[in-house]
């Protein structure tokens, strides 16, 4: 099996790893870097549990071969901490009751904040949007929304 080396810079610091040809993004954050937060679920791009951001935008692990995040930037759900403590975000999530098994949460938090990121004032029908890709079947989404809603209020404030 063919193997590459590549470069990108992940959760704020240079990385470096050999992959196989065949590998995605979603395998070499689990078992090259031990990131287990980013989760499998379905495998084939339709529940979101394995987001993270790449770049800024919010994309599916599963679905990006390793070999093409060469120069690239990317952010997990073990990012997120600040100081570590738990981000605004994640602190959201936690406040409004947003999560239970947590299996569709990291991705749930990754996309809200590729949203917040561009967007740090959106409509509930953006957040809507935004979370679409992501497949929760414990809570329903409203606490969800109400999180997110309630960092970008927060971050109105003068
Ligand atoms: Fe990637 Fe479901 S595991 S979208
Ligand atoms: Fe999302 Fe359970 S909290 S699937």
């Amino acid at each position: 099996m063919e193997k590459k080396s590549i470069h990108f810079r992940l959760n704020g610091h240079e990385v470096e790893t050999v992959v196989k040809v065949t590998e995605r993004l979603l395998d070499v954050l689990r078992e090259h870097f031990g990131l287990t937060g980013t989760k499998e679920g379905c495998g084939i791009g339709e529940c979101g549990a394995c987001t993270v951001i790449v770049d800024g935008n919010a994309v599916n692990s599963c679905l990006i071969p390793a070999v093409s995040i060469e120069g690239h930037e990317v952010l997990t759900i073990e990012g997120m901490m600040q100081n570590g403590k738990l981000n605004a975000i994640q602190q959201a999530f936690v406040d409004h009751n947003a999560l239970q098994c947590g299996f569709c949460t990291p991705g749930l938090v990754m996309s809200a904040a590729a949203l917040l990121r561009h967007t740090p004032h959106p409509s509930r029908q953006e957040i809507q949007v935004a979370i679409a890709g992501n497949l929760c079947r414990c809570t329903g989404y409203e606490q969800v929304i109400e999180a997110i809603e309630s960092v970008a209020a927060e971050e109105k404030k003068p």
